[in-house]
């Protein structure tokens, strides 16, 4: 589905429900049962996602936006003016602008999942940058998807991956996921992407154990959205959220853990849960500076520059494509 507005267009890629069923169920069926954190975010979902980015104890958010605001400038110089900046995965748009107002990109395409925050953001840029098209694209950025590259334009091409979303994947997933970009993005073609960087356990577990239980709440909202998309019946009361840090892996890892025995029906299917069994819903990667340097090289980016907020928990990237 394309439709436009102005100097707006939406372009809708999700693949239809059938694959949500298929996903669900075959993470489900596996020993370690698992489900993608890309089913967190549903209208409730986002909502517990801001939320969360606003708490004491999730740090992410607020250093990622210190050092954007600080250094904005630089890195616009680097991108260059008039170029087409593609952002994925729009979640908190203070970042996003803080980078608009230095770089004045031509074309702007934003590309997430949760249609109503990507159209909300997306017009609420237009409004503020008028010289700029805007590009919404719905799809599964984890997966293949084709950018309607006519929508581009012709400026250089730079990915904008802010938030630490690209530690949600394995770090060979993200190895993939930045090498399937490189072609669009072409020769010259830039990568701005916040990472999370490795730290005091007790900081970490902090951050995904909020003494207010949001990210308790968020990580049970999976559960609320299978239950509503595919006609499920997960009783959310006998689920518990588990937030860990593994330092072997250098990851956080979300669960959510059967209290009791359970069986539960998934669209004509029955799971059975023992007491205890958890459901893997997300990992977490950090990184130390140099090892995200080696996995972007590793996927043929050049490392340009990088920058850290004054506590040093966050750092942002910017590579380029030789
Ligand atoms: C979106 N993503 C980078 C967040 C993170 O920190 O991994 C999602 C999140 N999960 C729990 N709290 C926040």
């Amino acid at each position: 589905m394309v439709h436009s507005s102005g100097r707006m267009s939406f372009h809708d890629l999700l693949p239809p429900q059938q694959s949500m069923l298929e996903e669900v169920r075959a993470g489900l069926d596996k020993p370690q049962k698992e489900l993608s954190p890309k089913f967190f975010y549903d209208a409730h979902g986002c909502e517990l996602f801001d939320a969360i980015c606003s708490l004491p104890e999730y740090y992410p958010t607020r250093a990622e936006l210190s050092i954007m605001r600080k250094h904005a400038a630089p890195m616009a110089r680097m991108l260059g003016r008039d170029c087409t900046l593609i952002e994925i995965g729009c979640g908190n748009s203070a970042k996003t602008r803080a980078l608009l107002k230095e770089l004045e990109p031509r074309v702007f395409v934003a590309v997430d999942i949760a249609q109503a925050q990507l159209e909300a953001s997306c017009n609420a840029l237009a409004d503020s940058f008028p010289h700029m098209r805007v590009v919404a694209v719905r799809a599964d950025f984890a997966r293949d998807f084709d950018l309607p590259t006519v929508e581009l334009g012709t400026g250089r091409r730079t990915l904008y991956f802010p938030g630490s979303t690209i530690g949600n994947f394995t770090p060979s997933e993200a190895r993939d996921f930045l090498q399937r970009w490189a072609p669009l993005l072409g020769a010259g073609g830039g990568a701005l992407i916040g990472v999370d960087l490795e730290k005091d356990p007790a900081v970490l577990n902090a951050a995904y154990n909020d003494a207010q239980g949001i990210t308790a709440e968020f990580n049970l909202n999976v559960l609320r959205n299978i239950n509503r998309e595919l006609n499920a019946d997960f009783d959310l009361a006998a689920f518990r959220h588990v937030a860990r840090y593994c330092a072997a892996e250098g990851r956080i890892e979300m669960h959510l853990e059967s209290l009791k025995a359970q069986r539960v029906r998934l669209a004509g299917h029955e799971l059975e849960f023992r007491a205890g069994e958890t459901i893997h819903t997300e990992n977490s990667y950090k990184y130390e500076i140099a090892k995200f340097q080696a996995l972007a090289q590793a996927a043929g980016f050049e490392s340009r520059a990088n920058w850290t907020d004054d506590d040093h928990l966050f750092s942002v990237h910017y590579f380029t494509l030789p």
